[in-house]
């Protein structure tokens, strides 16, 4: 591996945590945030009230309670589970195709920027404005959208395909701009090729001032998350340029990317990249 590969290989890494074992999860982060039944503890039901009490006792002591929760390869590879130390929940093979996606957009010069709808941490345009940090690009911008406060209630733009939908209660999934910004910093990528659009989608895409794009990344979970992208950024998006759905295994994400593609009538066939995501070549049957 040439020095540009191995850089990219350690980001991929880093930014998944797979470098490390994951630390204990203090009890107390996961019991605020709702995450409990995420966090796959092995404490059955009846006991967690047990397990409450025993956290309250030990911090009179100044002592926390902590969970062991320690991913498999296999969760790791594939992003399976919602990481705590993590910059990125989207797992090794997801990070292997945003650099696929990006080598081949600058090898093949097709033109435009690339842009991830949904960060949460950020660690996916991270990686990649790492990508052009590796290849010495300077003419192309790293877009990064997310309202930075979590996702929106269901048929807050009036779509009903998300009805009852409850990821907008999660506070783990609200990380604001500030945060995100910081890790840029201390991985030293933050500068004027990375852009913040700040706000919902609906509201920031249609006016986002991008001309052109060559890789446009999906990760909004929901129905109007992925509609209101695909709506407002298609068009922009080069032939021979990648689409990426992180989350076409989400009952409303799907069924929004079905009403995309048959309204168009797109035909380029979806290639899976791991058990959650696809994605798909524009132009190229
Ligand atoms: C699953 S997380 C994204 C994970 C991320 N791509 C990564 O690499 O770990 C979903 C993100 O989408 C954002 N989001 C979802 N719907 C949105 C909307 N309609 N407008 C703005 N942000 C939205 C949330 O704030 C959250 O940060």
């Amino acid at each position: 591996m040439n020095l540009a590969q191995r850089y990219l290989d350690i980001m991929k890494k880093c930014l998944s945590f797979t470098l490390w074992k994951e630390p204990l999860i203090p009890f107390d982060y996961l019991q605020k945030n709702n995450l409990l039944e995420a966090a796959q503890l092995n404490v059955p039901q009846g006991q967690l009230g047990q397990v409450r009490e025993l956290g309250h006792e030990l911090s009179k002591v100044g002592l926390e309670l902590a969970v062991n929760f320690d991913p498999d390869d296999d969760l790791r590879q594939n992003g399976g589970y919602w990481p705590y130390y993590a910059d990125t929940m989207i797992g090794l093979k997801r990070l292997d195709n945003i650099q696929f996606c990006m080598e081949y957009v600058l090898n093949h010069q097709i033109p435009g920027d690339f842009i991830e709808t949904g960060v949460w941490r950020g660690g996916a345009c991270i990686f990649m404005r790492a990508v052009l940090e590796a290849y010495g690009i300077k003419d192309r911008m790293v877009y990064v959208a997310d309202s930075f406060k979590g996702l929106p209630p269901p048929e807050t733009g009036g779509y009903t395909q998300d009805r009852g939908d409850i990821l907008h209660s999660y506070g783990y999934l609200a990380v604001s701009k500030n945060d995100v910004q910081k890790r840029f910093y201390e991985y030293g990528l933050l500068d004027k090729q990375v852009a913040f659009l700040e706000g919902w989608f609906s509201e920031t895409l249609p006016s986002a001032p991008i001309t052109k794009l060559s890789v446009l990344r999906l990760d909004g979970d929901m129905y109007a998350s992925t509609m209101d992208v695909l709506t407002s950024l298609y068009e922009k998006l080069s032939d021979g340029g990648f689409c990426i759905v992180d989350d076409y295994t989400l009952e409303g994400c799907r069924k929004a990317i079905e009403d995309f593609r048959a309204s168009l009538g797109i035909s380029s066939p979806l290639v899976p990249i791991d058990p959650y995501s696809v994605y798909w070549q524009k132009g190229v049957f």
